[in-house]
């Protein structure tokens, strides 16, 4: 059994009390590889900001969950070498069982996420409250989630989102012991997060997404005031990058995503963590393929994944500059 604490990792816990008083978001960024947990935490450190490194149960598949975890470690020793003390937790994105959870709490996560949102009300409650009784007893905190929201979540894929309904916010926090709460309120997973005919088109014939219903969560912080929330599918598909996947021989029609001013309305609510990952794996898609169209002799992994890394920090300094105001509270 690995403490967290052990390897200078923090849980969510004080993070989000701070963000709810500061008024801003601390983001989430998931990472598969070196180059993302190096551009992550670089560009936290850059901006003095608090960072929750995020694994989905994909990302420990693909890069191996030991290596993964040794990863997070080293991670951490090298933003305290640059002389930064910014809060850094390492969470379990989308846990899919108790078994999961524990698995990544035995081997140094700090904090954990069990999405039972696809279960039935009784049975979500019930695996939350497993988790909450095992990972409290090693101060790990958890997530849970109630709604679901359309797009992929890893093995699991929904057609049509469920919003949160504010009815059942407080019975299931009550129940089953979580810190914090995941709601589904319009956002979704991935590049397509709308359909052309869900969204309008601009003057210029830009697609314009529906807006996040602000309703529903003014309904949950009434019931559940002072408690953080939890935004996944937060990315918004940032249309330059999208428009140099295309200019570089991509081909990604219609994606679309949250834009920036929700999101920063967002953070200034009750909502203390939004989750970032497609907006990351956009900007290092966007910059390798120009490497390639610009010098198609190029074969150093180094010469088109240095550019990708390097365009990741540039994106996630803006994010938390610009949208989710995590910079300087560090
Ligand atoms: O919410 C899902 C995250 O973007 C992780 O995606 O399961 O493909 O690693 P993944
Ligand atoms: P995006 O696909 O919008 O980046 O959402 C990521 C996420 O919610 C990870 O849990
Ligand atoms: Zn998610």
């Amino acid at each position: 059994m690995i403490n967290y604490k052990d390897l200078g990792l923090v849980n969510t816990r004080d993070m989000f009390k701070k963000a709810m008083e500061g008024k801003y978001a601390i983001p989430a960024y998931n990472f598969n590889n070196m180059e993302q947990l190096q551009a992550v935490l670089t560009g936290c450190a850059e901006t003095n900001s608090p960072v929750i490194l995020q694994v989905s149960k994909g990302a420990r598949s693909y890069a191996n969950e030991t290596l993964l975890r040794y990863m997070a470690e080293g991670g951490v020793k090298m933003v305290r070498d640059m002389g930064a003390t910014i809060p850094i937790a390492l969470h379990l994105d989308h846990g899919d069982s108790f078994e999961t959870c524990q698995s990544c709490i035995e081997s140094g996560f700090s904090s954990v996420m069990i999405d039972g949102s696809h279960h039935p009300y009784e049975k979500n409650i019930e695996e939350t409250k497993k988790v909450v009784e095992y990972a409290h007893q090693f101060d790990v905190t958890v997530e849970g989630e109630l709604g679901v929201l359309a797009g992929i979540e890893d093995d699991v894929v929904a057609a049509k989102s469920v919003y949160t309904q504010p009815d059942q916010v407080e019975d299931f926090v009550n129940r089953t012991g979580v810190d914090s709460l995941a709601i589904s309120i319009g956002t979704s997973h991935g590049a397509f997060k709308f359909t052309p005919a869900q969204c309008t088109r601009n003057e210029d014939g830009v697609l314009v997404p529906p807006p996040l219903r602000f309703d529903i969560l003014e309904e949950i912080e009434k019931r559940l005031p002072g408690f953080p929330i939890v935004l996944h599918g937060a990315s918004s598909v940032v249309p330059e990058y999208v428009e140099m996947i295309n200019a570089n021989g991509g081909s990604l029609a219609d994606a679309v995503g949250i834009p920036e001013e929700q999101l920063r309305k967002a953070a200034t609510s009750a909502v203390c963590k939004i989750n970032i990952d497609s907006d990351g794996r956009l900007a290092m898609t966007a910059a390798v393929r120009k490497v390639f169209v610009d010098s198609p002799g190029e074969f150093d992994p180094r010469k088109f994944l240095g550019p990708a890394r390097k365009e990741l920090i540039k994106l996630i300094k803006h994010k938390n500059e610009a949208v989710l105001g995590s910079a300087q509270h560090g």
